[in-house]
C-alpha cells in the first residue's frame, strides 16, 4: 500500500514528503498548467526530483508514436527517477512496449478507464497502470469494479505492473480504491491533508491536554526528579 501525491506544486510536495507517508509523485499536463505563476517546466521537474528520491511521473504531450518516443526519452534523460506517463491508446501501447523493453525507461500508462485497457497495459510491459477513479464514475461506471478486476487478474497471473489509482475526488475514494485492490493511490494535496485530520481527534487531544495543563497549573503534577507531595495516582507520570 503506497500513496503518491498528485501535484506539481513544490510547497505541497515538500509538506507531504515531510510527513513520511508518500513514496511517489504524479503530474499531468493539466496539473502542470494549473500552477499560478509562470515557470520553467524542466527546472520545476528537476526541483521536485531533487526534493524527493522516488518515482516522479511526467506525461508526454504528443499523441503520435515518434513524438511520444522523442519526448519520453527527453524526460527520462533529466533524472533517473522519472517515470514517463504515456496516454492509453494503440500508439501509447506501442510506445510503452518500446520504452520498457528496448530503452529501459519506466512507463506509467495513464487514463485507463476499463479492465480491458488494464490488461493491455500489463501485456505492453508498463511498470504502472493508472486507473482514473473519478472519471470512471463520471461515466456512470463503478471504478471499484475496474480496480478489483484488474487487481485480481494481475495477482492471479503474477503480473508485475502496479496499479495506481488517480482522479481522486474525495477522501472516501482513497479508502475505496485501496479496498478494491489498488497498489498505489495518487492523491491531491487537499485530500492528503484531510486524511490526517478528524474533528473528534482534535477534540480528544484538546481534552487530554487541558486536563494535564490544569493539574500542572495547580502544581499537582511534577516533572522534576524527587518532587514530593502529589497524589499517589499521579506518581507514575512524574519522571
Ligand atoms: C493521475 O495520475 C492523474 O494525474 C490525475 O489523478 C487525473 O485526475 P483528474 O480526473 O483529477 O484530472
Amino acid at each position: 500500500m503506497e500513496i503518491f501525491i498528485d501535484s506539481a506544486d513544490l510547497g505541497e510536495i515538500q509538506q507531504a514528503h515531510s510527513w513520511g507517508c508518500i513514496t511517489g509523485v504524479t503530474t499531468n499536463p493539466k496539473i502542470a498548467a494549473s500552477q499560478k505563476q509562470s515557470y520553467n517546466f524542466k527546472d520545476r521537474i528537476l526541483q521536485i526530483a531533487g526534493l524527493v528520491k522516488y518515482p516522479l511521473s511526467v506525461e508526454v504531450i504528443p499523441e503520435d508514436i515518434s513524438g511520444m518516443l522523442e519526448e519520453a526519452k527527453l524526460y527520462a534523460s533529466w533524472n533517473e527517477n522519472i517515470v514517463v506517463k504515456i496516454p492509453m491508446s494503440k500508439e501509447g501501447l506501442e510506445v510503452t512496449s518500446i520504452l520498457e523493453r528496448e530503452e529501459n525507461i519506466r512507463v506509467n500508462l495513464t487514463a485507463i478507464m476499463a479492465t480491458n485497457q488494464a490488461i493491455l497495459a500489463a501485456l505492453s510491459g508498463a511498470s504502472y497502470a493508472s486507473i482514473f477513479y473519478g472519471r470512471i464514475s463520471d461515466l456512470g461506471y463503478d471504478p471499484g469494479l475496474v480496480i478489483a478486476e484488474t487487481s485480481s487478474l494481475y495477482k492471479s497471473r503474477g503480473v508485475q505492473t502496479k496499479i495506481i489509482v488517480g482522479s481522486i475526488r474525495s477522501m472516501l475514494d482513497v479508502n475505496k480504491a485501496f479496498l478494491a485492490g489498488a497498489d498505489i493511490v495518487t492523491v491531491p494535496f487537499r485530500f492528503l491533508k484531510q486524511m490526517a485530520e478528524h474533528p473528534q481527534t482534535e477534540q480528544t487531544i484538546k481534552e487530554f491536554n487541558d486536563s494535564w495543563r490544569e493539574m500542572r497549573a495547580k502544581n499537582l503534577i511534577h516533572l522534576e526528579d524527587g518532587s514530593v507531595s502529589r497524589p499517589a495516582t499521579l506518581a507514575l507520570v512524574s519522571k
